[in-house]
């Protein structure tokens, strides 16, 4: 059988608002990553319609699929096995993908194999260069059994990972998480607020760095993580966790916007935009006030410092020397920058996904399929979606 040993896995990634298949070699050689992105359907609403989600799953599953094996130069023969997201995310957007590997993988008779949509944001790292700022994805790749610190910060999750490899086998420790809402969706919500486009990230993104990050002092005890909850079998153990929490400045953006009554120019800038054809965040740079820029820098300035004293305490507590930062929010400009000046200043290596594979996508999936297939971890035909699928064990 000369395709098994091409190593070929076609990855298919429905968790949430885009629908996407990629063929990557081995684990590491990506030949195709086609992304379907939904933000035309959902942007109108703010944020992601699961209805209207699994709708559009269904219309662009099968030319996705085709377009990502017509990109590789593949046909269906030559796969050696389907990877599909298992969980966690939302339930009929994730059958979709299942279902549709399901049927490809019975009907060619080749293994399916489910990943953890948060599993695969950590292999985006080991793609490709796996740059970004400051390299270290292939020193992370041969990482042995010493761990790994890995942040996954994305639209639905704030976790922190120890990751560890042993003779291609990664295994999870979940060393932290947010007890309220995740990063990403307080930059979608806080863009929301201040009459931006969806998702808020690359918009704020885009205008933080015209504001001053310093103007508005957003306290630590508007960010503070809330107590442990007793009683909880999932939750971590307090002394060893790190606890997020960013709904806390995000209602203080909203208090900030009260007092200043900055809610007249919101509206102006809201409808002007909803006139706009191709929008992009560009657009909205004329119609801020310095009060607005100031705010939004500030605001992104608050939240990555967070993430990243967190992190880096976790660093120290946990002995690791190398970082892997990923998932959507992993894509923000400042977040780069600020970590890379602190892991040289603290010497620790430090990886990001390259841009395109921040955000969610099918290479990612069946990157971290690779280890599961050389160690023949394949699902079950019961295979179904598992919208709040854990990763790794807790301490
Ligand atoms: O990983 P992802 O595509 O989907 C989830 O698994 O959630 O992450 C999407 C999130 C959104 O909240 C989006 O606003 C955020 O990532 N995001 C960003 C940037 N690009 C996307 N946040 C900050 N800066 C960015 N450049
Ligand atoms: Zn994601």
């Amino acid at each position: 059988m000369a395709a098994a040993s091409s190593g070929l896995i076609l990855g298919i990634e429905s968790s949430c608002d885009e629908t996407a298949a990629a063929v990557v070699r081995r684990g590491a050689e990506i030949l195709s990553n086609v992304v379907a992105s939904q933000i035309p359907i959902h942007s109108p609403y703010g944020g992601v319609v699961p209805e209207l989600a699994s709708r559009e799953h269904l219309r662009n599953i099968l030319p996705v699929v085709r377009s990502a094996l017509a990109q590789a130069g593949v046909t269906y023969q030559d796969l050696d096995a389907i990877a599909v997201t298992a969980g966690p995310g939302l339930a009929g957007a994730l059958l979709v993908g299942i279902s549709f590997a399901k049927a490809l993988a019975a009907s060619l008779d080749k293994p399916l194999i489910a990943v953890n949509h948060l599993e695969g944001h950590i292999h985006a790292v080991l793609l490709g260069d796996g740059r970004g700022a400051g390299a270290a994805a292939s020193e992370i790749r041969e990482a042995s059994s010493r761990p790994v610190l890995a942040l996954v910060v994305s639209g639905g999750h704030t976790h922190l990972y120890l990751a560890r490899v042993h003779e291609n086998a990664w295994t999870y420790r979940n060393v932290g998480r947010t007890v309220d809402d995740a990063a990403g969706e307080a930059f979608d919500k806080v863009a929301k607020l201040l009459g931006l486009g969806y998702p808020g990230g690359p918009w704020i993104d885009a205008l933080a760095p015209h504001g001053n990050p310093e103007a508005v002092p957003f306290t630590f005890s508007q960010i503070k993580a809330k107590a442990h909850r007793k009683g909880d079998p999932a939750a971590l153990d307090p002394a060893e966790a790190t606890y997020f929490s960013f709904s806390g400045i995000k209602t203080a953006v909203l208090r900030y916007v009260h007092v200043h009554e900055m809610e007249p120019s919101i509206e102006k800038r809201r409808a002007a935009l909803a006139a706009v054809a191709d929008l992009r965040p560009s657009h909205a740079l004329p119609l801020c006030d310095r009060r607005t820029l100031d705010l939004i820098a500030s605001f992104q300035r608050s939240v990555i410092d967070d993430l990243r004293r967190k992190t880096f305490r976790a660093a120290e507590r946990f002995h690791v020397d190398r970082i892997l930062v990923s998932g959507g929010v992993a894509a923000n400009r400042e977040l780069r920058v600020r970590f890379t000046a602190d892991a040289a200043e603290n010497g620790l290596a430090i990886a990001f996904p390259a841009l395109a594979l921040a955000t969610d996508n099918a290479a990612m999936i069946a990157a971290a399929a690779w280890p599961k297939f050389l160690a023949r971890e394949f699902a079950a035909p019961s295979l179904t979606a598992e919208p709040s699928l854990a990763l790794g064990s807790r301490p």
